[in-house]
């Protein structure tokens, strides 16, 4: 799901041969293991994330030959880094999970050098996908499942991010916008995996196999072949 937003947000920013890049929040490290083709050899990145399983499946995941990368489980707001240790960090879809925003950002500019930048990206509208998503589940399941289903397009307002950012000693924040193209697919195959990654996953699990079926086939009746999500991209300059 988040490999074409990597992509079309690296297409964006200027990573050079040689840069200490880390990647918080990193799930299964898509940015990290991009991010470290541009660095090279003589780079380095650093995946970290609160979730032992993702951790786990970012090791996985990443070639046994990418040596340029370590993987770290930490939370957010208590990293294990000296201070100005990183040029560039990115938060891809993190920020709006992070319960003390202040406290990430503040921990964010101490483990970055002077003038670097935090790159984040967070959903500025919500997927077409999941609003059909939502839509069916509150129907099958209830409200509070259809209300959590639309959690990660909860923090849109690029002004409270900007807020936010300069607050915690960040001076020059800018915003851009960046439409994320995404091929459905098969949605017998792609709608199941979409929810398996959601924050209903286990209410929907607990469906009867015929009750789910009926879901799944709702929901691709709502939707079209390609979806176009909409996220900030967020840059972000260290005092
Ligand atoms: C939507 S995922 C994004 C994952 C990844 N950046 C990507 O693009 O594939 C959000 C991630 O934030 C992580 N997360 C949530 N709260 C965190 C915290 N307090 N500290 C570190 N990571 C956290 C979760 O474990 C999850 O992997």
């Amino acid at each position: 799901m988040f490999r074409p937003l990597a992509e079309l947000t690296l297409n964006h920013v200027n990573i050079q041969e040689g840069d200490c890049v880390l990647d918080m929040a990193c799930g299964t490290g898509i940015v990290a293991s991009l991010v470290a083709e541009k660095v090279g050899p003589f780079g380095s990145v650093t995946g970290a994330d609160l979730n032992a399983g993702m951790i786990e499946a970012a090791r996985l995941y990443t070639p046994a030959n990418t040596a340029n990368i370590e993987w770290h489980q930490n939370d957010v707001t208590s990293l294990p880094f000296e201070d100005a240790s990183f040029d560039m960090a990115f938060y891809q879809q993190g920020l709006q999970f992070f319960s003390d925003k202040p406290a990430a950002l503040s921990e964010q500019r101490r483990v970055l050098a002077p003038g670097g930048t935090l790159i984040l990206t967070v959903w500025s509208a919500i997927s077409p996908l999941f609003a059909a998503v939502a839509d069916s589940i509150g129907r099958f399941i209830g409200p509070k499942a259809s209300t959590s289903v639309l959690s990660p397009f909860a923090f849109r307002d690029g002004e409270v991010i900007k807020a936010l950012l300069m607050e915690a000693g960040f001076p020059k924040v800018e915003i851009e916008r960046l439409l994320v193209e995404r091929r459905i697919g098969l949605a017998t195959e792609s709608i199941p995996k979409e929810i398996a990654g959601s924050p209903v996953r286990e209410l929907v699990a607990k469906l009867d196999e015929p009750t789910e079926k009926a879901l799944y086939s709702e929901i691709e009746e709502a939707l079209r072949d390609f979806v176009e999500d909409e996220a900030h991209l967020v840059r972000a300059i260290r005092q």
